[in-house]
């Protein structure tokens, strides 16, 4: 995690970095730093806490330097957060920076090695050896973008890193080994940062580094090299279609919520072009499936994290009904490290909103290695999930800087259901009267999802009061919103802090049901037109009968359910396929409001941050 900025060019340099991490505070946010080019030599400001606390210490600078500099923002992985373990790092005279994205695994043997050679090291982060190795081969003659080469060769883990150095300061070096890169490519200028927002105020000309590669960035040229051997590589360069308002909070008071109201449209966007409104049929050649290999395929496997894992298991029940292929949903944190049963009949399906999360990322290649085929759901253009998958489909639901996933979600949820609609019209397993009815509903949802947003938000925010001080809350689903109900927890506790547990409501009687009594806040999710709603109310009536409190989101009209529940949230009715996309949203919305309440940070949580490119 951890954001990095590096920019070479004619500009005031401080506005340019501070200005790239605003865009990339999501990504960490313990500590930030920058390091600038000024009157011959290297200045570094770093602050512990938020980047305001950085932009107050720039403010009384008093100087406006031109030309190079490098920013960090930080999530700690080695050493507190502090400001001296806040980036860049430096060598042992300050001549040269380094700032890092990653984890650098063999840094205890490097730093012993580098302080018996007499190197003094300043911080505790593992990222301060790697300016002590390059300051060891410029000592032995090489030039700086060789010296970086030669020092990322004792590396073993994961980095992105950006490097200048005051005996060249027209030079930045960037260079990725499993960390996220980009490099913006401008006029007079160019940039490098660990996404794609950072940049967009300046350029919408981007190159994707590739793991093995570095750059030598001047103001008027950008040079990839490989980082084993040196030799040129040629590259090309892609043109954004965000724009950089898009990345900005559009008169919201949070990114969460200006992204809860974006859903219409984010759903919109990841069906258009490949849906077609009169057939219902699905048009996506982009995930380079052959006929042939869609029916030889004998199983699918999702790969996911948090969120997006939700998404997939969503997906399996999809999948298992209309393609009638047996699914495994996998975490990729277990996946990476079990015995795989998989083989070129799988195919996996990394669903990942960042495109760069470590542990999907690393079990997508472990299924690579055996052979499966893999069609990655993402949102991120260039992202290195993307770009190891022999296809994508893209969500196109617009950059997502509230660390709480909202839109990437429910966009995830739709592509599924194009790829469980594609498969079902080529497998024969869905007729073409149910891939009608599908999609007619589908084509629906984003007007639906509006209204309800429009009616529910408020009923939300004054509900929101009365939960604010609730220490535990239970999530209760069955079958395709069981999921939903696991979403909808892991929403509650990462923003507001409330402990809240997501559970097939049929589990309740063999364990939590000893949880219930009167300050147990329920929500339970019953859909008066799916097939488990007789078995939600008996779960419903189960935890009345102990004085539990229900909060039952439900169809409009449902007597039965106002009846059993303590209060009820009404949805218009829809079908059971995209019922967990319109169930997600006041979910969503109530963790909002109950975080807005009690106070919390809701764009930056507490100990998270987004896009997880560490294990
Ligand atoms: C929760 C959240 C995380 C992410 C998870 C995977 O709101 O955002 O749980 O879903 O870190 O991230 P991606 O989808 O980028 O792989």
């Amino acid at each position: 995690m951890c954001g990095i900025i590096g920019y070479v060019g004619e500009r005031a340099v401080i506005p340019v970095l501070l200005e790239g991490l605003r865009r990339l505070e999501y990504r960490g946010y313990d500590s930030a730093g920058v390091a600038f080019f000024d009157e011959g030599k290297i200045s570094v400001i770093r602050a512990l806490g938020k980047l305001f606390n950085l932009q107050e210490l720039l403010a009384g600078y008093g100087k406006n330097p031109r030309g190079i500099g490098l920013g960090h923002t930080r999530w700690a992985t080695h050493g507190e957060p502090a400001e001296h373990n806040a980036h860049p790092h430096g060598d042992c005279r300050q001549e040269l920076v380094v700032v890092h994205n990653g984890i650098i695994e063999n840094y205890h043997t490097l730093r012993g090695m580098l302080e018996q050679k007499g190197h003094k090291f300043r911080s505790q982060t593992d990222t301060e050896v790697i300016p002590h190795l390059i300051e060891e081969e410029l000592e032995a003659g090489f030039d700086l973008p060789e010296a970086v080469r030669r020092a990322l060769s004792k590396v073993e883990g994961a980095y992105a890193i950006g490097v200048f150095w005051a005996k060249a300061p027209h030079m930045l070096i960037a260079a990725r080994y499993q960390s996220p890169l980009v490099l913006g490519i401008g006029e007079g200028e160019n940039f490098m940062a660990s996404d794609i927002p950072a940049i967009l105020p300046w350029t919408k000309n981007v190159i994707f580094l590739d793991d093995g590669e570095m750059a030598i960035l001047t103001k008027d040229s950008c040079q990839i090299l490989s980082l084993r051997d040196g030799r040129k590589i040629a590259k090309e360069i892609s043109r954004i279609h965000w724009d950089a308002a898009m990345a900005e909070k559009a008169g919201f008071k949070h990114f969460m919520l200006k992204e809860i109201y974006e859903q219409p449209q984010a759903i919109l966007n990841t069906f258009r072009g490949r849906l077609d409104p009169e057939t219902g049929e699905v048009n996506i050649p982009e995930i380079c499936l052959s006929p042939e290999e869609v029916l030889s395929l004998k199983k699918i496997c999702i790969l996911a994290c948090g969120t997006s894992y939700h998404a997939g298991l969503v997906g399996k029940y999809l999948f298992e009904r209309w393609v009638r292929l047996p699914v495994e949903v996998e975490l990729g944190s277990e996946f990476r490290y079990r015995d795989l049963l998989i083989d070129k009949n799988t195919l996996v399906i990394p669903i990942s909103q960042s495109g760069e999360t470590a542990d999907t990322l690393a079990s997508l290649r472990r299924a690579r290695e055996v052979g499966a085929k893999a069609v990655a759901i993402c949102n991120v253009l260039g992202s290195t999930i993307t770009r190891e998958s022999d296809g994508t489909i893209y969500t196109h639901a617009g950059p997502e800087i509230g660390v709480a996933s909202t839109k990437a979600f429910t966009s995830q949820l739709t592509a599924l259901l194009l790829l469980v609609l594609y498969f079902g019209q080529m497998r024969k397993s869905l007729s073409e009267q149910e891939r009608r009815r599908i999609a007619r509903s589908l084509l629906r949802v984003p007007y639906q999802v509006e209204k309800l947003i429009e009616k529910v938000h408020p009923e939300i925010k004054d509900l929101a009061y009365d939960y604010q001080r609730k220490e535990h809350f239970l999530y209760l689903g069955r079958n395709i919103l069981f999921p939903i109900a696991l979403e909808g927890a892991l929403k509650l506790k990462e923003i507001s802090y409330i402990h809240a547990e997501g559970y097939a409501a049929g589990e309740m009687k063999h364990g939590p049901i000893a949880l219930i009594d009167e300050n147990m806040p329920v929500m339970a999710l019953a859909p008066a037109n799916h097939h488990v709603y007789e078995k939600m109310i008996s779960n419903i009536e189960e935890v009345r009968s102990r004085r539990g409190e229900i909060l039952a989101l439900g169809t409009e009209g449902d007597e039965t359910l106002a009846r059993v529940a303590t209060r009820t949230v009404s949805l218009p009715e829809c079908e059971w396929e995209v019922s967990p996309i319109l169930y997600t949203i006041p979910l969503q919305l109530l963790a909002y409001e109950v975080a807005v309440v009690r106070g919390c940070d809701v764009d930056q949580p507490r100990n998270l941050a987004k896009s997880v490119t560490v294990e």
